[in-house]
């Protein structure tokens, strides 16, 4: 009814659709998940639901990281972040399988599960098995009061507020943003991070939010991208390093609001596989930031090319190899290699949107999905 309709206007603030605020409320939602915890200054980093489980979490012998969808994600992202800052090993495992595997787990694990609702039923039955065999289990959740921050010993909320786009947004950066500030403090805690680093990544770490502004304004741009291929029948994403994660996130979210078929593979793997995929039908979406793995990357763009594949690449602003090479660019600012992944889904996400919306989807609840999913 037209009450409805007015309140749901009002709750959109102006946006066409949930999904396109939520993204748009990024900088805004990596602030607040920082605030009051990052103070680069003074070198501080409070994760008050970690005061009591530092020990455990500085002597764990292993993290296991257990969540579903886009969490699981955010949790690869993590693995990186983890390994590089703490050099502790790390294992990202899906809720699902990890449940029914009967997995080797002991009082010396540390493991983090990552949910936006806190309700996933798989997620929290993974929970359950761990804590049944003595592991410390710590949550990263949004839904303030959910099941899975009532079952775990301690845990950190991301403080993104509410996400109502079925396909996940602004959860996921949070979520990244906490792991982040996470494996930071492990890092220097355990004597890996330096802490003349660890101090240069706080002030990065604290710029986060306006980059991820300026990554916004490519709005525009990849809207007439959009266009371009809103008619593809296949897509293929692919990444590096902590950009690997990333691929399979946009590629995740082209599927969910457009329905269109997407791949997300490390770059490296194109040549065990996806590019005999590759003619002029297949568009490649390529994560090519100035990083420790451009030039391989770059490499791989070639090969697209070469078998006229249409490549829509995301880099680091002024590049220029890339730009000679691709048929489109979107630029987002120059960061840290660890916190590429906050700046470089922001034209993925978009991308998804617009296509979606170009091809009449219902954006904010696609078919057959679940915003949480309580169900095995
Ligand atoms: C559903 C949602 C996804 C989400 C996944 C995990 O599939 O549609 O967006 O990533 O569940 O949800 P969680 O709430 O545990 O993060």
């Amino acid at each position: 009814n037209q009450l409805e309709l007015e309140l749901e206007a009002i709750e959109k603030g102006g946006y066409e659709h949930f999904m396109l605020k939520e993204i748009f409320e990024q900088p805004k939602s990596i602030a607040d998940c920082l605030r009051g915890r990052l103070d680069p200054k003074t070198g501080r980093l409070v994760l008050g639901g970690l005061r009591d489980y530092m020990n455990k979490f500085q002597n764990a012998e292993r993290i296991i990281i257990t969540a579903c969808g886009t969490s699981w994600h955010a949790g690869l992202v993590a693995e990186y972040l983890f390994e590089e800052f703490a050099r502790v090993p790390v294992e990202v495992e899906y809720a699902s399988e990890f449940r029914y595997r009967n997995p080797v787990i002991s009082d010396k694990d540390f493991i983090i599960a990552i949910s936006q609702s806190g309700e996933t039923a798989d997620t929290l039955a993974a929970i359950e098995l761990a804590k049944s065999k003595g592991a410390t289990i710590f949550g990263v959740c949004n839904v303030v009061g959910s099941s899975i921050p009532r079952t775990t010993h301690a845990g950190c909320y991301t403080h993104a507020g509410p996400e109502i786009g079925v396909a996940s947004t602004k959860a996921f950066t949070a979520q990244i943003s906490v792991l982040t500030m996470m494996a930071l403090k492990l890092g220097y805690q355990r004597g890996t991070l330096p802490e003349s680093k660890y101090i240069l990544m706080l002030h990065e770490l604290a710029d986060i939010p306006a980059k991820v502004e300026k990554a916004l304004q490519t709005n525009e741009a990849i809207k007439k991208i959009a266009e371009q291929y809103k008619d593809a029948r296949n897509m293929l994403y692919l990444g590096r390093g902590y950009n690997f994660p990333v691929a399979l996130e946009g590629a995740l979210k082209l599927k969910e609001i457009s329905y269109i078929h997407a791949e997300g593979y490390p770059a490296a793997e194109m040549k065990h596989g996806p590019i005999a995929l590759i003619d002029e039908e297949m568009p490649v979406i390529f994560i090519a930031t100035l990083d420790s793995s451009y030039e391989k990357v770059v490499s791989n763009i070639q090969e697209v090319k070469a078998r006229k594949g249409k490549v829509i690449a995301v880099v680091t602003e002024g590049d220029k190899q890339v730009k000679a090479l691709a048929d489109h660019v979107i630029e987002i600012p120059p960061t840290n290699e660890a916190f590429t992944p906050l700046l470089s889904v922001i034209p993925l996400q978009l991308l998804s949107y617009h296509i979606a919306v170009m091809r009449g989807c219902n954006v904010d609840q696609p078919r057959n999905l679940a915003k949480s999913v309580t169900v095995e």
